[in-house]
């Protein structure tokens, strides 16, 4: 499979009054054509902060050092007018709260036809929401609807007839999907696409992830493993703004080898995928970061070189990255 994303040695930092916050350091990922990747992390480890980057929105962050390539070519410091073009439609971004992210003034029809109106060029609608051809915009939404599992039928029509108040929250996931899917992107990031919906209706955001695998691109940002077991082919751990391990799902799911995963996936389970930020990262300050590896503070198994030498990336077999010290003697 072929890279559609490169993030490479990629830091954000923060200016604040209190010091210099440093959000993201040194993550480099990949994700291939078809393929989908999570990324696991408690909270403020990261996670937003690298997609925000990527498409430029991490005001007042700022990316100083790294790189980030998108089908091969280098959008790290791209202008805003070209930024314009590839958000949406070539990267679409699913928001994590699908409770406020809809317009609550607009049907589901109207919010797909502005989202419509965006890709084929045009800034938005009419006020009055009304534009040509509307059999053409129909097959669009039964198409894409059709991928997340609803047929064309009178239960679409209500459903593109309803206000987002109508709706359930895992049935405004899904439009909030359907949006991005409309612009016909090559790479759909959903930032937590679970969180906050209930047991039945995260099921039905899931089914709906995990339909789309395989035929798409994803990064999927989220706190639940449930989520990332079944919409992802590989998953990283994220911990203090780096990738700390990386791997197939059934692998670093079941078999995690790097002592934050193991933490993380036990405190997960614990809690039935919610947020977290109690495993570790409240003995992380991002200002004053430690030397050596950064978990060394909370590691249960660190050692001397620990709090002294920045673990090197270690290649284990089955496509397992891992950046601990405990794994250097045993890299292929
Ligand atoms: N505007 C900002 N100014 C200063 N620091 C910031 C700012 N935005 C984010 N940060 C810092 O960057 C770190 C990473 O934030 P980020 O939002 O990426 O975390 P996250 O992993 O997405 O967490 P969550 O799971 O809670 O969404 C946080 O610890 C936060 O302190
Ligand atoms: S490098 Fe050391 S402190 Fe860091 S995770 Fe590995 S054993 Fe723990
Ligand atoms: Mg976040």
């Amino acid at each position: 499979m072929n890279a559609l994303l490169n993030v490479n040695d990629l830091h954000v930092c923060f200016d604040t009054p209190a010091g210099t916050v440093r959000a993201n350091n040194g993550v480099s990922l990949e994700v291939r054509t078809g393929e989908s990747l999570g990324i696991m992390g408690e909270s403020g480890c990261g996670k937003t902060v690298l997609f925000l980057s990527l498409l430029h929105l991490q005001q007042p962050g700022r990316i100083v050092r790294g790189q980030v390539l998108l089908e091969g070519r280098d959008i790290t410091s791209l202008g805003e007018p070209e930024m314009q073009r590839i958000r949406g439609r070539v990267i679409a971004l699913v928001p994590q709260n699908q409770a406020t992210a809809l317009n609550p003034a607009y049907t589901v029809r109207r919010q797909l036809l502005e989202a419509l109106a965006v890709r084929r060029g045009g800034g938005g609608l009419q006020p009055s929401g009304r534009r040509g051809d509307d059999s053409a915009d129909s097959g669009e939404f039964a198409r894409v609807f059709g991928s997340l599992g609803f047929e064309a039928g009178p239960v679409l029509d209500r459903l593109l007839r309803s206000y987002p108040h109508q709706l359930s929250g895992g049935m405004r996931q899904r439009v909030l999907i359907a949006m991005a899917l409309v612009m016909q992107p090559r790479l759909l990031i959903a930032d937590e696409p679970t969180t906050a919906l209930d047991r039945a209706v995260k099921a039905q955001a899931l089914e709906a992830l995990q339909r789309l695998r395989g035929g798409l691109s994803m990064l999927v940002v989220s706190h639940d493993v449930d989520a990332i077991g079944a919409a992802c082919d590989r998953v990283a751990v994220m911990y203090g703004g780096r990738i700390v391990e990386s791997g197939p799902c059934a692998d670093v799911l079941s078999r995690p080898h790097h002592p934050y995963s193991r933490l993380l996936l036990t405190a997960q389970r614990r809690t039935r995928g919610e947020p977290l930020s109690d495993v570790a990262a409240e003995t992380l300050d991002l200002i004053h970061f430690p030397p050596g590896c950064p978990f060394h503070p909370a590691c249960p198994e660190a050692m001397t070189v620990c709090s002294v030498q920045a673990p090197p990336e270690c290649e284990l077999r089955g496509g397992v990255t891992v950046a601990c010290h405990l794994y250097r003697e045993t890299s292929r």
